[in-house]
């Protein structure tokens, strides 16, 4: 059995005034889910192909997680492309694409579900009734939220951007998911979901007093935040990240362009050397060993030598998958039936919960 090297924490910012000190599930750096009692649900956004950052982040964790015997729900939030810009581009592209990183990366669509959000009518509509457990000065203070609305290119935030959080809950309730690996900018969207679940269970109990949903807890990924190209964080929309899709060429022209400074000395100093660390940093993860060793063995080599054992490392590491992920590309019409399982698994859950929602709440 592998182990996910992963923490769980409750979520660290809390998004409502009334703060919950949630149990924690495991409080040490090895996380080892007993599959009997975890029910794991995470998602992307389908705005692009997966980078390095989403696979050492999360991709590598739900992998092991499935593998230990979890149940797995992976959404695809369509709905929540549209929530900083107009149009959700190429959604159908996207959405395949995500579909296979997935399945190059090792999710098993026997053992976890994977599918769409906008493809579960149930689960969207648990979104009005967990609208009206939260108050408006709740979601005006979400902190990621906020976040995004700085970074937004659209001239006015539309209302969906403020409610998305409760609809993500309704992505993790519906299944009564019990564990999401997310990441830090996630803690305060798990906040709300925890809220919802709270907030509904109080409201409305089961005659014999039970509650409908679980309160979910975050697995937070202990890999360190791996940085981009260009030394910032690793993110699809600043052209700075290495798709895990890309060609061994594409992998050696991006890392080759990375930024580095001009000191021949290699070594591993991440708060004076950030870029040079940066790029240590994914050679280690991909080596599976520590930062410094490979510092010492470049030594006084220089930023060439770096980028060489960089590619080198990367090619290699994911070598497996990317032949997977080939010969998966060349069967779109096998993506698009892995949806439509996906769905058809999550429409049913989603379906006998809406029923359990509108019993418990007199039927509305
Ligand atoms: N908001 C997440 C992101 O941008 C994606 C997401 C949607 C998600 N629904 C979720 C993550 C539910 C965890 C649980 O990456």
């Amino acid at each position: 059995m592998t182990t996910a090297t992963t923490t769980t924490t409750e979520a660290a910012t809390t998004a409502t005034s009334e703060a919950t000190t949630a149990e924690t599930a495991a409080s040490t750096a090895t996380f080892t889910a007993d599959p009997a009692t975890h029910r794991v649900l995470t998602g992307d956004r389908p705005t692009g192909l997966l980078h390095l950052g989403h696979y050492f982040g999360t991709l590598r964790n739900r992998v092991r997680l499935q593998n230990q015997g979890v149940e797995m729900f992976v959404v695809i939030a369509d709905y929540q492309v549209i929530t900083d810009r107009d149009i959700a581009d190429r959604l159908a592209e996207h959405t395949e694409n995500l579909v296979l990183d997935y399945l190059a990366a090792g999710l098993d669509p026997d053992r976890a579900t994977i599918f769409a959000h906008s493809a579960v009518p149930a689960l969207n509509q648990l979104l009005l009734p967990f609208l009206s457990l939260v108050s408006v000065a709740e979601l005006n203070r979400n902190p990621t939220v906020k976040d995004e609305i700085a970074h937004s290119r659209q001239s006015a935030v539309n209302g969906l951007m403020f409610t998305y959080p409760v609809h993500q809950a309704a992505d993790i309730l519906f299944c009564k998911a019990n564990l999401v690996p997310v990441g830090q900018d996630q803690l305060p969207h798990l906040e709300v979901a925890r809220t919802v679940a709270r907030r509904f269970n109080e409201r409305y109990p089961h005659v014999d007093g039970g509650a409908v949903f679980p309160a979910p807890q975050a697995l937070l990924s202990d890999a360190p935040l791996l940085l981009g190209t260009d030394g910032g964080k690793m993110s699809k929309s600043r052209g700075n990240a290495i798709p895990l899709g890309a060609t061994e060429d594409e992998t050696a022209r991006a890392i080759r362009g990375a930024r580095t400074d001009a000191d021949r000395r290699i070594d591993y100093d991440p708060v004076n050397r950030p870029e040079v660390s940066g790029l240590l940093l994914l050679a280690a993860l991909c080596q599976d060993r520590a930062p410094e060793e490979i510092a010492e063995e470049i030594g006084d080599r220089g930023a060439a030598a770096l980028k060489r054992t960089v590619t080198d490392s990367v090619n290699e590491h994911l070598r497996p998958l990317r032949t997977r992920r080939a010969e998966l590309a060349t069967d779109r019409g096998h993506l698009r039936q892995v949806l439509r399982d996906g769905a058809e698994r999550a429409n049913a859950i989603a379906d006998a919960t809406l029923d359990e929602v509108r019993a418990v709440m007199g039927a509305i």
